[in-house]
């Protein structure tokens, strides 16, 4: 389940978001988590199952487009789905957006709409 960040998670949403490349700097990621804590357009959300195993930062571009800039799956918990349930979660949560990937995030992004269509694709050959 997808829930939004608050500030009683921010060691476990460091340490998530810390797996990011771009994030392996203490400085990096300190400037990021303050940017998700006072930017009113930058938002977090955090995958919990029994634990919180995932993290999602994305930022709103105008009213209709955001951005995912991370992404981040537990090590423990990877190749088990999360990451897409993450990104299929979020367009459930938010509808009326269209979600675009960062340089950073797109080639896993890019991943999901694929599995996606296969899906399409799938279910279109059973029928
Ligand atoms: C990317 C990440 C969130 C995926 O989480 P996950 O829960 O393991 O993902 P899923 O199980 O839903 O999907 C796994 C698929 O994503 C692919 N994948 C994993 N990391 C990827 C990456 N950086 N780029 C492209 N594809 C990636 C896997 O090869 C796998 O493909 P398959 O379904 O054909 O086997 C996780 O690997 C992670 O936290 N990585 C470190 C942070 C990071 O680099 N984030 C940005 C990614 S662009």
């Amino acid at each position: 389940m997808l829930i939004r960040y608050k500030k009683n998670f921010e060691k476990i949403a460091m340490g998530l978001l810390s797996f990011m490349p771009t994030e392996k700097e203490l400085k990096k990621l300190q400037q990021s988590m303050k940017q998700y804590e006072s930017e009113e357009n930058w938002q977090l959300f955090l995958w919990k199952e029994e634990d919180i195993i995932g993290i999602v930062g994305v930022s709103s571009i105008d009213e209709s487009n955001l951005e995912i800039h991370h992404i981040c799956v537990n090590p423990s918990h990877r190749h088990q789905g999360i990451g897409k349930k993450m990104v299929r979660a979020l367009k459930e949560m938010l509808p009326d957006k269209t979600i675009i990937p960062t340089e950073q995030t797109a080639a896993f992004f890019e991943r999901c709409d694929q599995n996606q269509d296969d899906i399409k694709e799938l279910n279109t050959s059973e029928e």
